[in-house]
C-alpha cells in the first residue's frame, strides 16, 4: 500500500535551509551510514512518485550534478521551470487531493515521497495526505529559516538512529479522529 512520506534533513531547531536557501549548514556534515529507510540507497527504490516546492526544485537545478531521480516528479508551481533533458517532471498548481490521487496511481502500490519544502508537506497534512516524517537532525541550531513542518501534526515515534553526526528519527502521523 502506497505510504506518502516525508523524508528530509533538519536543523536542531526545525528548519530545513535558511532563509536564503542555503544548505551548507547541512552539506558540510558527516552522515555516516545510515540504518534502514534513512539511507537514500534503501529508501528511494521504495519510491514510486516525487513531488517537491518550486524553491525545493530550483535548489536541485541549481546544485545537484544532473537530474538523480528516475520516478516521476510533480512540482508545485505558478511557474514554467526548466526541465534537465529525459527529466519526467510535471509542474502543477492543482489541487492537492487530485495530485495526490494521480501520484498514487502512478506509484502502482510503491511510496510517494514529499521532499519539501516544509508548507507543502503541510499541505499535504491538511488533506488528511501524510502519513510518516524521517527527519535527520543536524547538530546545528540556525535561528530562522525555511520551516520542517510550520503546523500541528501530532507523531507516533516509530525509530531513532544515531549515522555519524546526525540524530535520525522517524515517525507515523497520527491522523486526526
Ligand atoms: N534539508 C533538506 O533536506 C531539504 C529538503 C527539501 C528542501 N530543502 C530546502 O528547503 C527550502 C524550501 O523552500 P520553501 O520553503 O520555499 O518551499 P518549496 O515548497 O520548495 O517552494 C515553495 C514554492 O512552491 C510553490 N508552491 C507551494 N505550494 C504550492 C501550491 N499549492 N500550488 C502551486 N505552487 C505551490 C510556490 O512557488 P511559485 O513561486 O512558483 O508559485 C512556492 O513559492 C529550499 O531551499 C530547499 O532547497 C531542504
Amino acid at each position: 500500500m502506497t505510504r506518502t512520506r516525508y523524508s528530509t534533513a533538519t536543523t536542531l531547531d526545525g528548519f530545513i535551509a535558511t532563509d536564503d536557501h542555503s544548505l551548507d549548514w547541512l552539506l558540510s556534515r558527516e552522515t555516516g551510514t545510515m540504518p534502514g529507510d534513512f539511507n537514500f540507497d534503501t529508501f528511494l527504490p521504495q519510491v514510486g512518485a516525487v513531488v517537491m516546492g518550486a524553491s525545493t526544485y530550483e535548489w536541485v537545478l541549481a546544485h545537484d550534478a544532473g537530474w538523480s531521480y528516475e520516478q516521476p516528479t510533480w512540482v508545485f508551481t505558478h511557474r514554467q521551470l526548466e526541465v534537465p533533458s529525459g527529466a519526467d517532471v510535471r509542474f502543477t498548481q492543482a489541487p492537492i487531493p487530485d495530485v495526490h490521487a494521480e501520484m498514487a496511481e502512478s506509484a502502482a502500490g510503491k511510496d510517494i515521497w514529499l521532499v519539501g519544502g516544509g508548507d507543502l508537506v503541510g499541505q499535504f497534512h491538511d488533506h488528511g495526505l501524510l502519513d510518516e516524517v524521517i527527519a535527520a537532525v543536524a547538530p546545528v541550531t540556525i535561528g530562522s529559516g525555511k520551516p520542517l513542518l510550520p503546523r500541528h501534526v501530532e507523531l507516533s515515534l516509530q525509530e531513532v538512529a544515531h549515522s555519524g553526526e546526525f540524530a535520525c528519527l522517524r515517525y507515523d502521523v497520527i491522523r486526526p479522529a
